[in-house]
């Protein structure tokens, strides 16, 4: 969709960010410039869902990029917990401290208020996120719905007051409120206490017109009827019954092996050698018999020369 000509909601200031996005390689549409832009100046969290390979933690690298700031990044997994996210002590440098302090017959209490001093602390993503002095970073909790219920309550209270403390150091308040993109997958339910803290913005699979502006974007040595072959190749296989439906990734992943293959335009032969760039499923890939596949590529390579 052309921005510019769009929807009525586009400001001034949305259509800046979206340039911002655009100009680093980001193909964004209103709904996604609208958010970001919203996000950021209401300095809400925006919770980004959607499939696999739609393009979520690249909307927060690139906003990162965009307001030309630094992206403090926290992979959420099974078993996270506070600590890990937050902060360690640098143990080997604590015990350091403690032998030499020991050689040179120090009081231990004295080395004990320095080991747990600033210097001996390890800032994990969480806590480098609200210290930055520079201004505010963007932070990105990514695939929270990987974390459990324990880590989202303690993300909750973060997120409302941007302060944590350390019991040996006290409390330590945000240098800047960062601007915040937590994206899921959507394994588990993301709670209705931290959904309600955020703002939302779901992205759907890209339409054809802005699958072909991505493919353009990211594989710039393909031609224009290649990728237009190929998304509309893979919006048809988007609409059968797939057990992992391809993402954008995917279909700059085939993109980029056609043309590395020196294929100029989908075909039988260079899409069956290369189908294991698109689908990631045994039973996806028989979906595709030959008796099926020649149709689709029929329909992808119409209204390109044969
Ligand atoms: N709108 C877009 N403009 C340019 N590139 C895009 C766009 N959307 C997705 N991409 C590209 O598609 C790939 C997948 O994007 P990304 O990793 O952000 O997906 P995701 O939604 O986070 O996937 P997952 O759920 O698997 O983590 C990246 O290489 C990204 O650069
Ligand atoms: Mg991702």
């Amino acid at each position: 969709m052309d921005l510019h000509r769009g929807s009525l909601a586009v400001t001034p200031e949305v259509r800046e960010l979206h340039d911002g996005l655009e100009r680093h390689g980001y193909v964004a549409d209103p709904a996604i410039a609208t958010a970001l832009f919203l996000a950021t100046d209401l300095r809400k969290p925006l919770l980004i869902e959607g499939d696999a390979g739609v393009g979520k933690t690249e909307t927060a690298k690139v906003l990162a990029a965009a307001l030309g700031t630094e992206l403090i990044r926290l992979q959420c997994y099974e078993g996270l917990d506070a600590a890990t996210a937050l902060y360690e002590w640098n143990y080997p440098r604590q015990m350091l401290r403690i032998r030499l302090a020991e050689q040179a017959g120090r009081e231990a209490t004295e080395t004990e208020s320095a080991i747990f001093g600033r210097d001996y602390l390890l800032e994990r993503p969480l806590l480098r996120a609200i210290t930055r002095v520079e201004g505010p970073p963007v932070l990105l909790i990514d695939e929270v719905d990987r974390a459990d219920d324990g880590f989202e309550a303690f993300l909750l209270e973060l997120l409302s007051d941007f302060q944590v403390t350390i019991p040996e150091l006290g409390t330590i308040r945000a240098v800047h409120v960062p601007y915040v993109v937590l994206t899921s997958n959507r394994t588990r339910e993301i709670g209705d206490a931290l959904r309600r803290r955020c703002l939302y913005l779901y992205i759907e699979h890209p339409d054809f017109e802005k699958e072909v502006r991505i493919l353009r974007r990211r594989v710039p040595e393909a031609s224009g009827e290649l990728a237009g072959e190929v998304a509309r190749f893979v919006q048809a296989l988007r609409r059968r019954r797939l057990a992992k439906v391809p993402g954008v990734a995917e279909s700059i992943d085939w993109t980029q092996a056609l043309v590395r293959l020196r294929r100029a335009h989908l075909d039988e032969e260079g899409v069956t050698a290369t189908l294991g760039c698109l689908l990631k499923d045994r039973h996806d890939l028989q979906e595709l018999s030959p008796g099926t596949l020649g149709p689709m590529l029929a329909e992808a390579r119409k209204g390109s020369p044969s």
